[in-house]
């Protein structure tokens, strides 16, 4: 495949787009010819970064809203297709964290990060969906987190909601591929203002400094593999791709062989604990039927006949 790769007569909307990571997002976009609704919760974030990308040539409209509410994500969609009478690119970006102990985590703080990270996620694909069924055509790309696909210690309100992302993308994906509408995410890093306030944050990058490895984990390294899954070339549908300082890469869940007892006991798992936390990954399936149809070639008499 050769040839720039362009989005004229595209429109996008993007999430939490005032700042960091979801700028980057949108001004990549624009400079590739989308339209481009700049969301964030704070209006002069939203108007600087429209601002610039009409100053670079672009089309862009400012949003201020909090996606997170059903008004909000509605009326982002509806900016779109007030302007331009479609929405092609939903970037779901905006997110959230607040690190926090367990034993101080709170109903609020565990809400409010599943609001964010999650049901705004749900609410903004939600609001685009039917004028994407409409037009048979759509891209929607979320925004997950090593945080909830591998762990991090101090913020399991973070982490849930973006592990959440792992099964609305696998699953969204299934029902949108007869639709052509495709639904991938990403699991960034990057310096930006939410990377300096991590748990993990190296003190350079908490003061805001940086350093060496900072400057590598640009934004601008991350959002070439948002745009891409964001164009009507790309093929790929469900897929969570790792992407930070130039480098992308698929995740991927699989289990171990693990073992089998007709007649399972307690005993049986603990003589087996050793390959159960060790064992080699062995099967990657790519939907729920298919772990389920293994299982049945595996433990079933081949005498009884699926029904
Ligand atoms: N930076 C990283 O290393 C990293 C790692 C993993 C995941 N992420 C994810 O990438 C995304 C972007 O992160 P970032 O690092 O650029 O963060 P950031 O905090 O620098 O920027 C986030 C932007 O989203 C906006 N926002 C927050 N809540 C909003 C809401 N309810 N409605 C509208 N706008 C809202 C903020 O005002 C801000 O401008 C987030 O989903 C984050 O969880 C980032």
């Amino acid at each position: 495949m050769t040839g720039e790769l362009r989005f004229d007569g595209r429109t996008a909307v993007v999430t939490g787009a005032g700042a960091g990571l979801g700028r980057s997002h949108a001004m990549l976009l624009a400079s590739r010819g989308a339209k481009v609704v700049v969301n964030d919760l704070h209006a002069d974030a939203a108007q600087g970064v429209a601002a610039e990308i009409s100053a670079a040539g672009g089309t862009a409209i400012a949003h201020a809203a909090d996606i997170s509410q059903p008004d909000g994500a509605t009326d982002l969609v509806q900016t779109a297709l007030d302007a331009w009478g479609r929405i092609d690119i939903v970037i779901n970006n905006a997110g959230l964290l607040q690190p926090t102990d367990f034993a101080d985590m709170t109903p609020e703080i565990f809400d409010r990060a599943y609001a964010v990270n999650l049901r705004a996620s749900f609410l903004v694909t939600h609001a685009a969906w039917k004028p994407m069924v409409a037009q048979g055509y759509g891209r929607v790309v979320h925004t997950s987190s090593n945080s909830g696909l591998l762990g991090i210690g101090g913020s399991t309100g973070y982490a849930s909601a973006k592990a959440g992302l792992w099964g609305f993308t696998r699953s969204l994906s299934l029902e949108a591929a007869p639709l052509g509408i495709h639904v991938n995410a990403i699991g960034p890093i990057a310096f930006t203002a939410m990377a300096r306030t991590s748990r993990v944050a190296p003190p350079a990058w908490k003061s805001g400094e940086g350093d060496a490895w900072s400057r590598r984990l640009d934004v601008a390294l991350v959002s070439p593999a948002v745009a891409w899954l964001a164009h009507e070339e790309c093929t790929m549908n469900g897929q969570v791709l790792s992407v930070a300082a130039g480098r992308v890469a698929r995740y991927v869940m699989g289990l171990n062989h693990g073992f089998v007892r007709d007649a399972l006991t307690i005993e049986d798992v603990r003589d087996h604990d050793e390959l159960l936390q060790h064992g080699e990954p062995a099967e990657f399936p790519a939907k729920a039927n298919d772990e389920s149809s293994a299982l049945y070639r595996r433990v079933m008499p081949r005498s009884e006949p699926r029904k």
